[in-house]
Formats: C-alpha cells, structure tokens, sequence
C-alpha cells in the first residue's frame, strides 16, 4: 500500500493516543506520540532541577538531549540518553509542568524538526497539538478529535484508578481545564483546529467508532 501521514490534533483527554495507536496498527503505519516528547524534556528539565526563570538552560538541555521513542510492551516507550522514562513522563509532577515548558518556542523548535524527520519517510501517525498546522501541515489526513471537559477527565480517571486511586474527577476536570487554556494561548504554536482538519467530537463515540471513522477518510484521501 502506497503510505502518506496522518495527524492527530485535539486538547488533553480526547483519546488521541489510543485511538492514533490502534489506526496506525491497522493500516501497518508507525504510531508517534509527541506528548510524550513534550514529557521528555520537562522530565529531563525537572531531573535537573532547573528553576521556573532558567529558560536559556532549558532550551540548552532540551538541544543536548536524545529522546528517542520505541515501540513498547504496553504502547510507545521513551528514553531521554538512554534512559527508559516510559513511566516516569506520566508523573503529576511532569504533567503539572509540561505545558509551561511546552510553551516556550526554541523548546518547540527543536522537538518539531525531530518530528518532521521522523516522518520524512510516510507511514506515520502522529498525535499532538499542533501536528495538522506546524508540524506535518501537508498531512494527507488531519482530524481533531474533541469532547467535552467532563467526558475527557471520567476517561482519564477510569485510566489511573488504579495506579492513582487518590485523583478525584474533581480534580481532573480542574487539571484538563487548565490544560486546555495554556495550551490554547500560548504564543508558540497554541492548540489550533487546523483549517482542512475533519472535526470529530468523541463524546458520544466508542474507540471503534472513531478508529472507523479515521480509517474511511484515510482509504478515501486524494
Ligand atoms: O498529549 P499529552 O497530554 O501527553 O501532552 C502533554 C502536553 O505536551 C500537552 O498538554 C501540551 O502542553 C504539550 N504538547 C504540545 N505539542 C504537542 C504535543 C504535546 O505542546 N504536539
């Protein structure tokens, strides 16, 4: 099958990682989280114990680092110089600093030609915020996947219950919403709806419904 990208945009929670997993399982295509990336760095910046003003150092760190994504046992794993932070990148402290450290635009930069290369060669689906107008803006399918605050935050509670049992919904919704709005009004590539983007909003759908979905406008790109 003659391979092409396909971009995966929407906001915290919108089941972007799962469903970009299971269509790049079917069409045989390469899953790439940039989330994950974003996570990196701010991991790798909070290891080093960087203060919130130290921004020429971040952006130093973020060009000596070497993240690397692999295919893992349970979904993609990640390594900042060799080391597996698989786990550790999906830490409340990382979370709660990752869109700081996401909003500054060398950061952004330099993850966004990483990115560009990793899918130089096609057969990539690529999940983010900016994937379908910065990154891969010649995407030949680009979706924005969205639902609302409340829906978003009961997945992610189902998803940590048990690896976070103290996490109220409460509390995610305050977490998602925040999200939302950094990642929103940023300068630097803020979270857009890109023009030619298909919209499609979860709340009412299965994981299967939306995979479909995606996969019947993949088989009928031009
Ligand atoms: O997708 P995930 O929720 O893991 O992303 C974590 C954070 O990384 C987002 O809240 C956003 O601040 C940042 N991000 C970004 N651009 C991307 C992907 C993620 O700014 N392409």
């Amino acid at each position: 099958m003659e391979k092409f990208n396909i971009a995966i945009d929407g906001p915290a929670g919108a089941g972007k990682s799962t469903i970009a997993r299971l269509v790049a399982g079917a069409l045989g295509f390469v899953y790439v989280d940039t989330g994950a990336m974003y996570r990196a760095v701010t991991w790798r910046i909070l290891e080093e114990g960087l203060r919130e003003d130290q921004t020429e150092e971040m952006i130093s760190l973020t060009r000596q680092s070497n993240i690397r994504l692999a295919p893992g046992s349970n979904g993609q794993a990640v390594y900042v110089d060799g080391q597996d932070v698989t786990g550790m990148i999906r830490s409340a402290e990382v979370t709660g600093n990752v869109s700081r450290v996401s909003a500054i635009s060398e950061i952004r930069d330099v993850l966004t030609r990483k990115q560009k290369e990793m899918a130089a060669g096609k057969g990539i689906v690529m999940d983010g915020r900016d994937i379908g107008s910065q990154v891969l803006p010649d995407a030949e399918v680009k979706v924005f996947l969205t639902a609302s605050v409340r829906i978003r935050a009961e997945r992610r509670l189902k998803e940590i219950s048990d690896s976070q049992p103290e996490v109220t919904l409460d509390q995610l919704m305050t977490d998602i919403a925040r999200r939302d709005r950094m990642d929103e009004q940023r300068e630097a590539s803020p979270l857009v709806r890109a023009p030619d983007a298909v919209l499609i909003d979860t709340s009412g759908l299965t994981i299967d419904e939306v995979v479909h979905r995606i996969l019947e406008l993949a088989g009928s790109r031009v």
